[in-house]
């Protein structure tokens, strides 16, 4: 069997995959220690967690997380497991706690992570325990504008430099008024059957799919004008009008660097209206354009929508009529859970709120319309890496190679809408992590807008 480092598995300068990264076991064991045990991972957001001894409960990669700010007000992020025999601390998904008694034998943990309670400190451990000794573990944390991220590495980089140019699109998530963001309450959690490499590299770039895998959403016009602004290979009798691939050149894709990937790259001098209904949830955006200018700028100050996008490894924002935030949370090879939110402007009032809500779960939720197209092709995708035959035969990301460029306008390498550029930086930062013992031997591009 091959090592997982074998540098066959990944060729991003040629474009090619081993099929054997989807699925095998080995490997599955190796990026959880190397991707997701190195990477900042968005845990929370700081508005779940507003209050002191406010908790919610989060994963990094399979591992139970407890995210919390103390009663002094700082956030931590904890392993959500007894530091005795290694029961949950917490079972509950949220609250408002100023400590956390273990289920099992009662040993208690402060929202500082401290052990205050042992029971029978005095009688049983004949008061020999360091009780300093067995807080809850804890993963560094850093935000950005509200969103909560840890690493378990204590050598990473710091957040914003691990971010580098995906910050300068983030921002139009996060910071686009006054207050920044809050995220609506309540979240949308279910089970994908594939490996999680395909949900977000899909969000980090694949434009190609949506004309035809969501052909039929356009087709009911169910999404408002979002489907007519995408382009098609070939136009089905009856469908919307679409402009030809690769149509415009003030779109594109861009690679922010560090395996990130976002679509929805702007550069023209009209607002980008990218997926956005001209009605309901779609003006709230456009009326806001103004401030949205005042804050990040001329060419910033033009994204109506914000965009689609994965910061490796598993942290995607969707931005059209609505924004959600979603994890894609491993569960072995072929099983990812994902966790979904909407994400709004503190200032946003409650009618695009409600608009905002209906609009993603109406299109991006166990029930959504897209959801349902994109999942299925993430299952048959998976699948193929576990066929004796199948998986002989390697994955092809050689869409646009060679054809990428750069912009005095935005930041990072620019392709076309339609490309796999970003594809091939996401896998070959995940090839780069698997093959490097420690972040001294990863590359990082800082942030340069
Ligand atoms: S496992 Fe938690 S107190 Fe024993
Ligand atoms: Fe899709």
């Amino acid at each position: 069997m091959r090592a997982a480092n074998d540098p066959a598995l990944v060729d991003a300068s040629k474009g090619l995959l081993n099929r054997r990264i989807f699925g095998d076991p080995d490997i599955y064991a190796q990026e959880l220690e190397q991707v997701f045990g190195r990477c900042w991972l968005f845990v929370a957001h700081e508005s779940q967690i507003a209050k002191p001894n406010d908790f919610i409960a989060s994963y990094m990669g399979e591992d139970p997380v407890l995210v919390t700010r103390d009663s002094r007000g700082k956030v931590h992020t904890f392993l959500n497991m007894c530091r005795h025999r290694g029961n949950r601390v917490c079972r509950a998904d949220f609250g408002n706690a100023p400590s956390f008694m273990c289920t099992y034998h009662g040993w208690t943990f402060a929202t500082d992570g401290k052990l205050v309670g042992v029971p029978g400190y005095k009688e049983a451990y004949f008061e020999e325990l360091d009780r300093s000794q067995w807080g809850l573990v804890e993963a560094p944390v850093q935000t950005y504008k509200g969103l909560v991220f840890a690493n378990w590495d204590t050598k990473a980089p710091s957040l914003i430099d691990f971010l580098g140019d995906a910050a300068w699109y983030l921002d139009l998530v996060v910071d686009r008024r006054e207050g920044g963001s809050e995220l609506l309450e309540g979240v949308h959690k279910w089970a994908f059957t594939c490996n999680w490499k395909f949900g977000a590299d899909n969000f980090g770039g694949d434009n190609y799919h949506v004309p035809i895998s969501h052909g039929s959403v356009g087709l009911s016009g169910v999404n408002g004008q979002a489907q007519r602004r995408m382009p098609a290979p070939s136009q089905p009798q009856g469908a919307p009008q679409r402009p030809p691939m690769n149509g415009d050149p003030n779109r594109a894709n861009v690679s922010p660097g560090n395996g990130h990937g976002v679509i929805g790259g702007y550069m023209g001098a009209t607002p980008n209206m990218m997926g956005l209904s001209s009605t309901g949830n779609g003006q709230y955006y456009i009326d806001h354009l103004k401030e949205l200018e005042q804050r990040l700028g001329p060419v910033r100050g033009r994204q109506a929508s914000m965009g689609i996008a994965t910061v490796f490894p598993n942290f995607t924002w969707f931005g059209s009529s609505g924004c959600m935030l979603r994890v894609w949370n491993p569960r072995g090879s072929f099983s990812t859970e994902m966790w979904s939110w909407c994400i709004v402007d503190k200032l946003a009032p409650q009618e695009a709120r409600d608009d905002i809500r209906k609009y993603l779960t109406l299109c991006f939720s166990p029930s959504g319309t897209f959801e349902q197209d994109d999942g299925d092709n993430f299952a048959q995708s998976t699948k193929s890496a576990t066929g004796t035959i199948g998986k002989r035969y390697p994955v092809n990301i050689q869409q646009g190679l060679g054809h990428e460029r750069t912009s005095e306008v935005i930041p990072g390498l620019l392709s076309g809408t339609i490309s796999e550029t970003n594809a091939r930086s996401f896998y070959g930062r995940w090839a780069e992590m698997m093959n490097a013992s420690s972040w001294d031997k990863i590359s990082i591009s800082p942030r340069t807008k």
